[in-house]
Formats: structure tokens, C-alpha cells, sequence
């Protein structure tokens, strides 16, 4: 509980299919307040930094051509309990089995191209925000 940020990415997709707006929406209307934002197009690095720990793993190759396929959108995100409320509201990663109602749910009809990643954990939100965002980028309280 208490106040929490996490890490938020809409991947190229969701940026190709003009759906930036519709999700930071949905997170202001569920009450986050975004304290840092910016698009950008990721170097092969940058993404290999970004999955590290899918390196070795079948869809690894394809993860990395997919994520660095165009710009995306990373965003920092505070509210309650952030990490888990956003991750409940992206939904599970294969977006034929999210539930409507969630960011993939309504979104996606693939496990690749999901339109959206945020941090699993506590532990790895500045491992994968520090890619996108230096200190000075993330705004005070307001
Ligand atoms: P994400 O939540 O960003 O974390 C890792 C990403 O790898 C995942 O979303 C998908 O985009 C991708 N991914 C995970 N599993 C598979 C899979 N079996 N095949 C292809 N891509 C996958």
C-alpha cells in the first residue's frame, strides 16, 4: 500500500494504431498521476537492456525486431499499490486470453504484439525506467 510508482511502455504497435492517447487515458481516469514521459525509438541495446531476462528464450530475436520495429511510449506512473493495479489493468500477456476490459483485453489478439509492458516487480522499475529516464526528467509532486 501507500504510494508506488511503476514503469509503463506502449509498444510500436499500440503507437502505430493511434491507441497513445486512449491509454494514458485510461490511467488518468483510474487516478495515476504521470510524473515522467516521453516517446522514443530504441536502439537493438536499449531493448536487449530493456528483456534481459528473456535473452536465450525462443521469442527473444523476434522480441527485440518487434520492440526496436518503431517509437514507443514510456511513461512513470504513482497511485496505490502502481505495479500491481497496472499490471491488473494491461491484463495477462497473450492478448487472446486477457479479459475485456483490460488494456490487451480490448486491444491486442496476439502474444507479441501486446500493445503494452509495464514492471512486473517493485525490484525492476528504475532497472527498465533508467533506459528511458534520467532523475532530472521526473517531475515533483503536483
Ligand atoms: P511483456 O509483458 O512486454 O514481456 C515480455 C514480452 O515478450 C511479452 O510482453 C511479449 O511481447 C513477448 N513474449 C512473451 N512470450 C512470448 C511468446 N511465447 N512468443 C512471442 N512473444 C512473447
Amino acid at each position: 500500500m501507500g504510494k508506488e510508482i511503476t514503469f509503463v511502455m506502449i509498444k510500436p504497435d499500440g503507437v502505430r494504431r493511434g491507441l497513445v492517447g486512449e491509454i494514458i487515458s485510461r490511467f488518468e481516469r483510474k487516478g495515476f498521476k504521470i510524473k515522467a514521459l516521453k516517446m522514443k525509438w530504441l536502439t537493438r541495446e536499449e531493448a536487449e537492456r530493456l528483456y534481459e531476462e528473456h535473452k536465450g528464450k525462443h521469442f527473444f530475436e523476434d522480441l527485440i525486431k518487434f520492440v526496436t520495429s518503431g517509437p514507443v511510449v514510456a511513461m512513470l506512473l504513482e497511485g496505490d499499490s502502481a505495479v500491481e493495479v497496472v499490471r491488473r489493468m494491461i491484463g495477462p500477456t497473450d492478448g487472446r486470453e486477457a479479459p475485456p476490459g483490460t488494456i490487451r483485453g480490448d486491444f491486442a489478439l496476439s502474444k507479441a504484439e501486446n500493445i503494452i509492458h509495464a514492471s512486473d516487480s517493485k525490484e525492476k522499475v528504475w532497472k527498465e525506467a533508467s533506459i528511458f529516464f534520467t532523475k532530472d526528467e521526473i517531475v515533483g509532486d503536483y
